[in-house]
């Protein structure tokens, strides 16, 4: 497999052993004897922020070049609005007189839950208006079980934004009043239980951090930005989503050095977890990243570690950082372990030897997954993000 997706080589074995699943690099292959056929390529950030859309341009010419029957052309790759139109464009410009019918089907699953998401999703959302394409779409899904919205295809478009917006939104807001936990004295756990029992608010996407990171969220965000921005429309909320994202970096920076005493320079810092989150080794825009580099530039030494991520890790840091075979390892003479990505095994460390093994006993929680009361009784001094400072310097 080409990236970390727990179940995902087992399934795909699978498929092709019982004979449901090919591959092929050719589109008159893949084309053949199909009804339907999905659009599933990557829309990387273009140079000023908009979606790339040059895979879903090519893919629509394949299909247009190759289709010979009647053909529903659903595009599950994540998209500006209006696009679908585009590849309607692009197909039926090409003079192929097969009858083609262009449908949006957005995708809602996660990295690292992304079989789960699919087999079990809250909402399939099928943006056609072509009855035809709607009834087949409906019967291809069926099987799930999952309500069905059909809407016309611009609003398909528009609500795969709109959710990434929303939930980076989430993330920006609940990350914000972290750090005026932090200033106030506050404690943000207890806030997000006191906000998220409000059946209006509810507790998910309400955990505090470095920030969201991955290749959706900040992409999907800054992308939508320049739709609003293209219809003269000012992305006031989009932005200030963005610019608490970017910013969130800068104050895990204050929180380590507030612990050291003083700046980062010539301290050693060990960083665990360099994935974008847990259950993944993708390291694109990851937080966590961003800390290391910052790390470094500032003149810390690192040595970092990560469960999964860090074969990816090394061919962009190569030896900027020293790489830890464990946690433990990681930890040897340094002044501060940073726990950077929400991996579980974070929360299950052997405090005790860390304190051991630790230069100076600090420890800051990015992630804030572990139990403080357990890391201070290791004799460890414990910062999270926004958790009460009292505490801190109570331990
Ligand atoms: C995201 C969406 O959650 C999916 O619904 C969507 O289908 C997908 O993008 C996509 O567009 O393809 P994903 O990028 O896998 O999925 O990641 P998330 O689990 O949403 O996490 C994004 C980032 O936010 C991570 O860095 C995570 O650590 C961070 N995060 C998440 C927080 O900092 N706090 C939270 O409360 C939740």
């Amino acid at each position: 497999m080409p990236l970390y997706e727990p179940g995902l080589a087992q399934l795909i074995r699978t498929q092709q052993a019982e004979g449901r699943l090919r591959f092929t690099d050719r589109p008159e292959v893949a084309l053949e004897g199909a009804q339907i056929v999905f659009i599933a390529v990557g829309t990387p950030t273009g140079p000023t922020g908009e979606a790339d859309l040059t895979y879903v341009r090519q893919a629509a010419r394949e299909i247009a070049g190759c289709a010979r029957g009647p053909l529903l052309v659903v595009n599950k790759s994540t998209v500006p609005v209006e696009t679908a139109d585009l590849v309607e464009r692009i197909i039926k410009g090409n003079g192929n007189a097969a009858d083609f019918r262009v449908a949006s089907n957005p995708e809602f699953l996660r990295e690292g839950s992304a079989i789960g998401d699919f087999m079990h999703p809250d909402r399939i959302v099928i943006g056609a208006s072509d009855p035809h394409a709607v009834a087949m779409l409906r019967e291809l899904y069926a099987p799930l079980g999952a309500p069905v919205h059909v809407v016309d295809i611009h609003t398909a478009e528009m609500i795969k934004y709109a959710a990434n917006a929303f939930l980076a939104t989430k993330i920006s807001f609940i990350n914000e009043i972290a750090n005026l936990c932090a200033a106030v004295d506050a404690d943000i756990d207890g806030v997000v239980a006191g906000i998220g029992a409000d059946a209006r608010i509810g507790r998910t996407y309400l955990e505090p951090g470095l920030g969201f990171g991955g290749s959706c969220l900040p992409k999907d965000v800054a992308a939508l930005a320049m739709v609003a921005r293209a219809h003269a429309i000012e992305p006031t909320m989009l932005e200030a989503t963005l610019s608490v994202n970017r910013r969130q970096v800068t104050h895990a920076i204050r929180l380590i050095e507030d612990l050291l005493g003083g700046d980062v320079c010539e301290k050693e810092i060990a960083v665990a977890g360099l994935a974008f989150k847990a259950g993944t080794d993708d390291i694109r825009e990851s937080p966590a990243m961003v800390l290391v580099e910052a790390l470094i530039t500032r003149g810390a030494s690192v040595t970092a570690y990560d469960p999964i991520a860090q074969r990816h890790a090394r061919r962009v840091l190569r030896d900027r950082v020293r790489f830890a075979t464990s946690v433990y390892d990681a930890c040897a003479s340094a002044h501060a372990l940073v726990i950077a990505s929400d991996d579980r095994l974070f929360a299950q460390l052997d405090w005790p030897r860390i304190a051991r093994t630790l230069a100076a006993g600090n420890v800051v929680d990015l992630r804030n997954r572990l139990d403080p009361a357990v890391v201070r009784q290791a004799g460890l001094t414990y910062a999270g993000v926004g958790r009460n400072r009292k505490e801190i310097f109570a331990s």
